[in-house]
């Protein structure tokens, strides 16, 4: 597998399960990234948080309850009593005791076959350094730094990453109602890459990000209209809830093989 440095200059078109293959599965589970991969997606991304003991878990929201069995915020919680729940069946009964999995389980599930994105969710980092560290040491000890992207709606979080190692690809998620351009967050907190949702996609980021070199990555595209905008803006990082057919959209366009 060539480094995500290597697939970037190649010019070639990244396909991320957004949250594994959400649109056919609980996201943020072991089934949800197996169906990304044998879906024909070349990344996966997944969000990650820190529980009360520190361990790093995949993980959308703060709070348990829309995807999982659990109740109040993940962050209140042990590995041990997360690990209990149930983040299957909410999504559907074929699903039942689908666990909330740990950042090491993912990356034993998806390394050497697809890129990894980490987002990491920022929620109550109180000592964002230390959590952060934890979460990069898990990319080194696995030997990951060339086929990782990390992601976030938190800037100084890319930036403490940036500082600890340069080498490991960013990407700066647009905050919503925040206009500040791609090329000045290059500035500020070193990304390689910026990300915004696909309706918020204009001719000023588009132009920006190429102007600047900044890969552009744009969630979520889940239909040919959607396909159409993010590729009329150049974008090159498509993050999608059903990669199978996004998948097959940009094989019948000839744009991927
Ligand atoms: O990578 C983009 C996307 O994942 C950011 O939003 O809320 O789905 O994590 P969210
Ligand atoms: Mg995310």
């Amino acid at each position: 597998m060539e480094s995500l440095k290597d697939f970037v200059l190649n010019n070639k078109y990244l396909i991320a399960g957004h949250r594994g293959s959400s649109g056919t599965a609980p996201e943020n589970t072991l089934s949800s990234f197996s169906e990304a991969i044998a879906a024909g997606a070349n990344m996966v991304e997944v969000d990650v948080q820190i529980t009360r003991d520190n361990q790093i878990v995949a993980f959308h929201d703060a709070r348990l309850e829309r995807t999982s069995n659990g109740l109040g915020f993940l962050v209140e919680q042990d590995i041990d009593s997360l690990r209990s729940l149930d983040a299957g069946s909410w999504f559907n009964a074929k699903y039942n005791g689908e666990q909330i999995p740990t950042l090491d389980e993912v990356i034993e599930l998806t390394r050497g076959k697809v890129y990894l994105n980490i987002e990491a969710k920022s929620r109550k980092f109180a000592k964002i350094d230390e959590k952060v560290y934890s979460i990069l040491k898990r990319i080194e000890y696995y030997d990951l730094v060339d086929y990782v992207l990390f992601s976030s709606f938190d800037y100084v979080l890319l930036k403490v990453i940036k500082e600890y190692n340069p080498n490991i690809p960013t990407a700066a998620i647009r905050i919503p109602g925040d206009t500040t351009p791609a090329s000045v967050l290059k500035k500020e907190v070193f990304c390689d890459a910026f990300v915004c949702a696909v309706e918020e996609l204009s001719d000023d980021i588009s132009q920006d990000c190429k102007k600047n070199k900044i890969i552009i990555g744009v969630y979520s595209v889940d239909d040919d209209k959607q396909l159409d905008i993010a590729l009329r803006y150049d974008v090159k990082a498509i993050v999608t809830n059903f990669p199978d057919k996004i998948n097959k959209l940009m094989i019948a366009r000839g744009l991927i093989k």
